[in-house]
């Protein structure tokens, strides 16, 4: 079965072709973020309008590039939530349109379902149950994934999602959105145990996230700094913080897998590239044993192939869109 599939939750505009859930025959993704770059972050507004531009042209090219006319389709896939709401509504009425004109199916995809599907792409061994931690630049989540389409959240993030405090921490330190990516690789050169960040928990709930206080605890010394006229690295800047937030992270996630008794651990989303993250995830599961899987780095960032993935076994699970089909900016994980 091919699936031709559109995102449009951020600022990516994207399509792709997938086979199977498994096999990319195309993949396609127009970036907006230089233009975003100027703002220092996703300006809504913009971004519609650049996906309303770009997404004829990125759904012809992810067709020519299959060698494939929209005759070779079997089912239009899109994006419907969650997301920026004008950003989805382009991919949606999109594909509405494509399938109301085309005759086929359309099927609605949950956008952090289908940062976990990226990994069916590139595993094409995995399939559920798997616990997955979710990391992405609006998400931060522990999901148990029972099935392709029956997941529970087991934890979530209480205020920052991973990756905006990444973002946040790295625009304090004058480097530019989004800036996880760049924090990423400076902190390679830098000592991670320099300067003494907390550690934040949940009361009451030991697989949920606070990254507020860490992103303002960075902020307070580098403006303390400022202040008294000392000079800080910003290498163990970036190597301190990294380690803070992977270790918020694989902490509350191996305490997860050890009291659901999982045997295997997926990563998804854009923060799954992170270096330190993979490293550690490797180091831990070797330790206790656990299978890992995590993306290939083309696929942890919004593309349309994952979307593609999903929208397989959405489909085989019956789950097809009528032309009624609406974009949702705020929607759980276990909707349905
Ligand atoms: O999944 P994604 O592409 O978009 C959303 O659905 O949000 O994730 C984007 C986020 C951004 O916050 C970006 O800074 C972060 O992923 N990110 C990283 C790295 N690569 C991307 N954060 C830390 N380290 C990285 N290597
Ligand atoms: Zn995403």
């Amino acid at each position: 079965m091919k699936i031709l599939s559109i995102e449009s939750s951020c600022d990516e505009t994207a399509a792709a072709v997938v086979e199977d859930g498994r096999k990319v025959l195309s993949s396609v993704i127009a970036s907006q973020v230089e233009e975003h770059r100027l703002y220092g972050g996703v300006v809504p507004e913009i971004a519609s309008r650049r996906h309303a531009e770009s997404i004829t042209g990125v759904v012809r090219e992810a067709l020519e590039e299959a060698e494939l006319s929209l005759s070779d389709i079997d089912a239009i896939a899109c994006t419907f939530a969650p997301g920026l709401i004008g950003a989805l509504l382009v991919g949606v009425n999109f594909a509405k349109g494509l399938a109301l004109s085309t005759g086929k199916p359309l099927i609605p995809v949950h956008h952090l379902r289908s940062h976990i599907a990226a990994n069916y792409i590139s595993h094409s061994d995995l399939k559920p149950p798997f616990l997955c931690l979710v990391v992405s630049g609006g998400h931060s989540h522990i999901v148990m994934v029972e099935d392709y389409t029956k997941m529970k959240v087991i934890g979530a993030t209480r205020d920052d999602a991973a990756g905006e405090a990444f973002d946040k921490a790295a625009r304090t330190m004058g480097m530019p959105y989004p800036g996880g990516i760049e924090l990423d690789k400076i902190a390679e050169e830098g000592n991670d145990s320099a300067y003494t960040l907390p550690h934040p928990t949940v009361a009451g709930s030991e697989y949920d996230f606070s990254f507020s206080g860490l992103k303002t605890a960075v902020i307070n010394l580098i403006h303390n700094a400022q202040q008294k006229g000392e000079k800080l690295s910003r290498e163990d800047l970036c190597a301190s913080f990294r380690k803070a937030v992977v270790g918020c992270l694989t902490d509350n996630l191996f305490k997860a897998a050890e009291d659901l008794g999982v045997s295997t651990i997926v990563a998804a989303g854009g923060v799954s590239a992170n270096r330190l993250l993979r490293r550690e995830l490797e180091r831990i599961c070797k330790e206790k044993g656990y299978a890992l899987y995590v993306p290939q780095l083309s696929l942890c960032g919004d593309n349309a192939a994952m979307v593609g993935s999903q929208g397989y076994y959405e489909f085989i699970s019956g789950n097809i869109a009528q032309s009624d089909l609406n974009a949702v900016a705020t929607l759980p994980i276990d909707y349905r």
